[in-house]
């Protein structure tokens, strides 16, 4: 198995079928496709790529095909968890073939082992609620899945956010009872990241002794606003995505990156040095 490892993270990427815009907006199809273009041309390629949940808008069949239609050109392998907006049922109906998606009989969550880092997906949809939460059982099942690899460098993913953002709208519907998964995650600290999606943008926040990273949106971003009663709103601002370096020698460093295209790269430097 090769020491080191890298993790790209994409989330929510609102799949909507027959080329409808989510919110008659966006074109979330379309910005999934232009994600894929820049993750198989990354260099070097991930290793494999996650994505945190909201896969599809509505939680429909079509919805689920489409978005399998477009993860066909990605060429590296595929996480999945499910979002507020998914439904577990179809989701798996329409991957049979992601076998991961079946470990649990009641809970699309999960734990990869092909790889240095060990990979946990948690599974906090409410069906029929945005918020999210996490029952006895699947709080239990991660805390013995923790127990098994204690040395082995792991990151747990779940698509609700689990601290205060600071986004009062998206606030009221993280992770309800976070504190009983702070309490999880911290007796087992070989959990490097818990990492989340929801919020549709990249955000840092300590949590349980470990760092807590929302990935920004695939497609749309939640509007940066930090009044406790702003308005439900997204801005088209630059879609993300976040790549998770690990090596033995340096642990754990993330990065994000953006999917648009930019000019450059320039140089700082030329033949006489700086340039001024
Ligand atoms: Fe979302």
């Amino acid at each position: 198995m090769a020491e080191h490892c890298l993790i790209a993270q994409i989330s929510d990427p609102h799949i909507k079928a027959g080329g409808r815009l989510s919110y008659r907006q966006v074109d979330t199809a379309g910005a999934l496709r232009q994600a894929i273009h820049k993750l198989n041309h990354l260099t070097p390629r991930p290793d494999l790529l996650l994505i945190s949940g909201d896969l599809v808008d509505f939680g429909q069949s079509q919805e689920y095909v489409t978005l399998r239609e477009i993860l066909a050109d990605l060429r590296l392998p595929v996480y999945l968890i499910p979002g507020n907006h998914d439904d577990r049922d179809k989701l798996r109906t329409t991957f049979p073939d992601h076998s991961y998606l079946f470990q649990h009989p009641r809970f699309v969550q999960w734990v990869v082992d092909d790889y240095p880092v060990r990979l946990i997906g948690l599974d906090s949809m409410l069906p029929g609620h945005p918020h999210g939460t996490l029952c006895l059982e699947r709080l239990r099942w991660l805390d013995e899945t923790l127990l098994q690899q204690p040395a082995r460098p792991t990151l747990v993913m779940l698509h609700h956010h689990p601290f205060v953002s600071g986004i009062g709208h998206m606030d009221r519907q993280r992770l309800r009872n976070a504190d009983a998964l702070a309490k999880v995650i911290g007796q087992h600290p070989q959990v490097e990241r818990v990492l989340c999606g929801h919020l549709h943008r990249g955000i840092q926040a300590r949590f349980a002794n470990t760092l807590a990273i929302s990935c920004p949106g695939a497609s749309h971003q939640v509007s940066l606003d930090l009044t406790s009663e702003g308005p439900s709103s997204f801005h088209l601002e630059p879609p993300g995505y976040l790549l998770h370096h690990w090596t033995p020698s340096i642990g754990m460093v993330t990065h994000q990156g953006f999917i648009v295209e930019y000019p450059g790269p320039f140089p700082f430097y030329d033949d006489s040095g700086l340039i001024d």
